[in-house]
């Protein structure tokens, strides 16, 4: 018999999979790291689980405990799943800028889920940052994970996300091409990948709205950058410890219209359900096509499926209603 003892022994060791249609304009292979095969949906089973397991090594998380998270909705699914094997309780923040579908979901396994206004500062008692640190300060027995200055997030990147891709590749990649949240993504697969070779490109991808094309420009935090978009996942407005500007070489950033746009087509010309940060990925790839040649090994990463997003980018009523589609 061949099976797994639980459902966490099932994350990662997700499939890399030849663009074909989307990309016809770029001269280059271009393979897309499709993250929905974890089992929570997601890359963000792979920070979570080690996250929980490192705090569970040092006694931040004791057994029984409640885990507390501000979150988006990924980290959230990886963590709830987790949970439930290892008997945590789960509350998480999310911005109420996040689709509906996102906290149906964590309910659906188990979380307690608390909306926060979008809008607000980050310093802000009603930012959903804030309210994720007065819970874990009020609850008996938590602990904060905070994904952003968490450098389980980054380890977890570099110990599995980055290997699979160098050996998926054959070590033939040139560029990585990824959407930048807490950063553990893409400061992990980078630092792996550029430790087998410095020649590797890596290439974040950012929104409107958002501080990291400027800050790792000029080095300036830009406040008046700051703005709320519609992008969900990618883009802050802090500076995480979990975003290791020294590896990235630069930064492209893609319209809200843009990333929406292109999550449908990923869908239609593919096949590939993924979210709305693959969107902007893709359309971030494509805008910077010019740097690809045609032996190169191009690797983006799709980091969520498209489930999440039917009731916003994968409905042209809503799609509409934001003016991105007639
Ligand atoms: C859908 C989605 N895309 C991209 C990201 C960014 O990944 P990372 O946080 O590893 O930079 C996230 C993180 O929350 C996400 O949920």
């Amino acid at each position: 018999m061949k099976y797994y003892n639980n459902i966490l022994e099932t994350i990662g060791n997700t499939p890399l999979v030849k663009l074909n249609k989307i990309v016809s304009d770029v001269d280059a292979l271009v393979l897309a790291k499709v993250e929905t095969f974890n089992p929570g949906n997601s890359v963000k089973d792979r920070m979570a689980l080690k996250m929980i397991e490192d705090a569970e090594a040092d006694g931040r998380l004791k057994p029984g405990g409640t885990i507390i998270e501000g979150t988006s909705g990924n980290t959230g699914m990886g963590l709830a799943i987790a949970a439930i094997l290892k008997g945590y309780k789960c509350v998480f923040v999310m911005a109420d800028k996040q689709s509906k579908e996102k906290v149906d979901i964590l309910k659906a396994v188990g979380a307690e889920v608390v909306v926060c206004p979008t809008a607000v500062e980050p310093e802000d008692p009603r930012s959903y940052y804030s309210v994720s640190k007065r819970l874990a300060k009020e609850t008996p027995n938590s602990w904060y994970v905070n994904q952003y200055d968490n450098m389980s997030n980054t380890a977890a990147h570099y110990e599995s996300t980055g290997p699979e891709i160098w050996e998926q590749t054959n070590g033939k990649i040139t560029h990585f091409v990824v959407g930048v949240g807490t950063g553990g993504t893409v400061s992990g697969v980078g630092k792996f990948l550029k430790e087998q070779n410095p020649n590797i490109k890596i290439w974040g991808i950012d929104t409107y709205g958002s501080v990291f094309k400027k800050y790792h420009e000029t080095g300036i935090f830009d406040e008046d950058e700051i703005y709320p978009y519609v992008t969900e996942g990618i883009g802050e407005d802090i500076l995480p410890k979990n975003v290791n500007f020294d590896i990235i070489d630069g930064f492209e950033k893609v319209t809200d219209k843009d990333a929406a746009i292109y999550t449908q087509k990923i869908a239609l010309n593919e096949g590939i359900f993924v979210g709305n940060s693959a969107g902007a990925a893709i359309k971030g790839l494509l805008q910077l096509k010019h740097h690809f040649k045609k032996d190169d090994v191009v690797v983006v990463l799709f980091h969520d499926h498209g489930s999440r997003y039917v009731g916003k980018m994968f409905n042209n009523d809503w799609m509409k209603k934001m003016g991105y589609i007639n």
